[in-house]
């Protein structure tokens, strides 16, 4: 083989295979800090019309340490450092509260009292957030109706399913939803669902629809 040209050779497949993959994750990061910055724009708003009124920075400071633990999750999960971060039991309940913040308001109905999870907790809220986003958002102009739902098994895996009273998933996306840039929404981009595989995968988890509903997607944690 010529070694000048191996030489050159400008990129080894792995390479290529692995800024691909960086890309798809610099567009999840954005995809993830839209949120953020949206409150933290909105409420320097409302700090400039008040500004005696504390309320408003306060949200802002809350909005901007979270987007930075956005950033740090989602890039540690970039360099697949997720997994050294499992060890810890976390409380489900916890983590749903993590993944609550920064959405527009719904009624959660949970039953995840007790439960724990051997997870990285920040990238575990980004996937319950990214579920909770999209009933939200399926349930316009209706306010969603979410009910969470986990189960410990013997051995101590557990199963989280959520799901929403919305019009459910449409039936042309149910094989490919999970596939970057997969969407039906005016407006979406089709990132959320292939974050939220990713993070599941981080955690050698696996994240689905469950066949013959409208939308409830089950979560299973080792
Ligand atoms: N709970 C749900 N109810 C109805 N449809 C859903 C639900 N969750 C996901 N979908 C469908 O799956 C598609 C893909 O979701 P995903 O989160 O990956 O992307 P998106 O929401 O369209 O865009 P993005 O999240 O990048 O802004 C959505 O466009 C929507 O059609
Ligand atoms: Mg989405």
């Amino acid at each position: 083989m010529d070694e000048s040209a191996e030489k050159e050779a400008p990129q080894t497949l792995p390479h290529v295979v692995r800024l691909a993959s960086l890309g798809e994750i610099a567009a999840e990061v954005a995809h993830e800090l839209r949120n953020a910055l949206q409150i933290i724009s909105a409420n320097a708003y409302l700090a400039r019309l008040t500004p005696s009124d504390p309320q408003y920075l306060l949200k802002i400071e809350r909005s901007a340490r979270l987007a930075h633990g956005i950033v740090d999750d989602v890039m540690a999960l970039a360099r697949g450092e997720a997994d050294g971060a499992l060890a810890e039991p976390a409380p489900l309940s916890e983590i749903l509260a993590t993944a609550r913040e920064l959405l527009p308001d719904a009624d959660y109905d949970d039953h995840v009292a007790g439960i724990t999870a051997r997870v990285q907790g920040g990238l575990c809220a980004r996937l319950f957030h990214i579920l909770y986003d999209n009933a939200i958002r399926a349930a316009v102009p209706a306010r969603a109706r979410i009910v969470t739902r986990a189960t410990a098994h013997e051995g101590g895996s557990v199963t989280v399913e959520v799901s929403d009273d919305g019009p459910g998933v449409p039936p042309e996306l149910r094989e490919t939803l999970f596939e970057p840039l997969v969407t039906a929404r005016p407006g979406g981009t089709g990132l959320g669902l292939a974050l939220a595989r990713r993070i599941a995968a981080a955690h050698e988890a696996t994240i689905a629809l469950v066949p013959g509903t409208n939308a409830t997607f089950r979560i299973d944690f080792v």
